[in-house]
């Protein structure tokens, strides 16, 4: 957490948001691709000789975290404009990851995996990002996978040295189901000796495309998508194209926004509804008027918002990521309810600038907040402490009678491209102010 000083010296230099509340939203907004989709390609690129181009990227700060960590590891990221990027490996990869720069990311864990089994070395600190779980998010089902697949593990204050003679297909259950430990296995194990199990896997729609790129270069990945997920090593992978996925986290953040600003017409476009419908099961409990179309959500006004309970769960179950606009979404719909964050327990303490803005949110323990609307909110100064919690902040202005400041905004960057000039492009009255 910020020191008071310090806090003031970045508010003062660092760029924020200024938002009025209470103005309609009406009219169209796209989705961009995934971010959760994008990070994960980028290591990818350290296991094969050729090319990979890929487009659909998002103009996002994570991604440009990635993109610098492959040229920071020796391989060359070439910018083709519209969110495409051609990956090429160069002839010597370095396997010490900058600390500068995994902290900045959780997915930077990612390349982990890859520098194992092409490099049989990799050194890197504990990986940063979102502060959203306990401590600093774990890494223990990393560590336990890659060891079960051969590697030799030195600590030393929470830095780590890999090694690896050559890795060998394992067994391997989750104690828990993560989505990047998942992803990361399964990638690693493209490249191992032997057939890797993985048991009680995610089944996010990120894992299953990235499945289906690793496979269209040579992979031999079965039951991605499901809870058992087996791959056959291969030597090595070639080459292609991977067009990354609409982001699921996007779309329904702002049909949820569109939901309680509840005072405009507003179409979501290029996004996959088939992939929320945990939230669509919700909109039909609170009676959200909302119309799906093949690739587009379109959101209207409703009479009234009804309160509802959500617990949020790995997929298909309702994301995490989602909780927090959700549970602004709840401070304007009639009634009580219960919002239990099962995933992380450092996800709701953000209600707490809520009820500064006039929410009434009793937190009942680390996962569970009961909120009690409708309720009039008004503007003031906050910051964003992460990701959703940014956007939500947002959301939470936008619906707000006066103006809101939100400060560290960088947070907000992180995943959603150039958002004031899309949310402008709906009628929100929202500027990004550079100190
Ligand atoms: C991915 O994080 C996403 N990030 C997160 O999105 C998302 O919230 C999360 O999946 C759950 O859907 C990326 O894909 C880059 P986990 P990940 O491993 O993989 C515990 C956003 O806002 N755990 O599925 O890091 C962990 O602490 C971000 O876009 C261990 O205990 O999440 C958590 O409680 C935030 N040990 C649970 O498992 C481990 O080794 C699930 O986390 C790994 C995880």
């Amino acid at each position: 957490m910020y020191t008071r000083k310090l806090f003031v010296f970045r508010s003062l230099t660092m760029p924020k948001f200024v938002i009025n509340g209470g103005k309609p939203l009406n009219g169209t907004i796209s989705v961009k691709g995934a971010k959760n989709a994008a990070l994960k390609i980028f290591p990818v690129a350290l296991m094969t000789e050729e090319p990979i181009l890929v487009s659909n990227l998002p103009e996002i700060e994570d991604v440009k975290r990635a993109k610098e960590m492959l040229v920071a590891l020796g391989h060359e990221v070439e910018e083709l404009g519209g969110g495409k990027a051609r990956l090429q490996y160069k002839n010597k990869t370095c396997v010490n990851l900058p600390a500068d720069l995994v902290k900045k990311f959780r997915a930077s864990i990612m390349f982990v995996g890859p520098l194992l089994a092409t490099c049989g070395e990799v050194n890197f600190p504990h990986p940063g990002g979102c502060v959203i779980g306990a401590g600093t998010r774990p890494i223990d089902m990393f560590l336990d996978g890659f060891v079960k697949m051969g590697a030799v593990i030195e600590t030393q204050e929470k830095y780590y040295r890999l090694t690896a003679n050559k890795l060998k297909g394992a067994n391997i259950f989750f104690p828990k189901v993560t989505v990047t430990g998942t992803e990361s296995l399964m990638t690693t194990a493209c490249l191992a000796e032997g057939i890797t199990i993985l048991k009680n896997c995610a089944m996010e729609p990120e894992i299953v495309a990235l499945a289906d790129f690793l496979i269209s270069v040579g992979a031999k990945i079965q039951g991605a998508g499901t809870s058992v997920i087996k791959i056959q090593g291969v030597k090595n992978l070639g080459g292609g194209e991977y067009k990354i996925i609409p982001d699921r986290i996007e779309a329904g953040t702002f049909a949820i926004m569109a939901a309680a600003s509840n005072n405009g017409e507003v179409l979501i476009e290029d996004c996959m509804p088939e992939h929320l419908e945990a939230l669509w099961a919700l909109f039909d409990r609170i009676g959200v008027k909302y119309k799906l179309g093949g690739s587009s959500i379109k959101i209207s006004p409703a009479k009234k918002l009804l309160a509802c309970d959500v617990t949020t769960h790995e997929y298909p179950g309702f994301a995490t990521d989602l909780q927090s606009p959700y549970t602004v979404l709840m401070t304007q719909a009639e009634g009580l309810c219960l919002v239990h964050e099962a995933i992380y327990d450092r996800r709701l303490l953000f209600t707490d600038m809520l009820t500064q803005m006039g929410a009434n949110i009793i937190m009942a323990d680390p996962h569970r907040v009961v909120v009690q609307g409708p309720t009039i909110l008004h503007g003031r100064k906050s910051a964003s402490t992460d990701l959703r919690a940014g956007i939500s902040l947002i959301i939470a202005a936008l619906i707000a009678q006066g103006q809101t400041e939100i400060e560290n905004i960088y947070q907000i960057d992180r995943g959603y491209e150039k958002i004031e000039e899309r949310l402008q492009g709906l009628g929100a009255d929202i500027e990004r102010i550079n100190n």
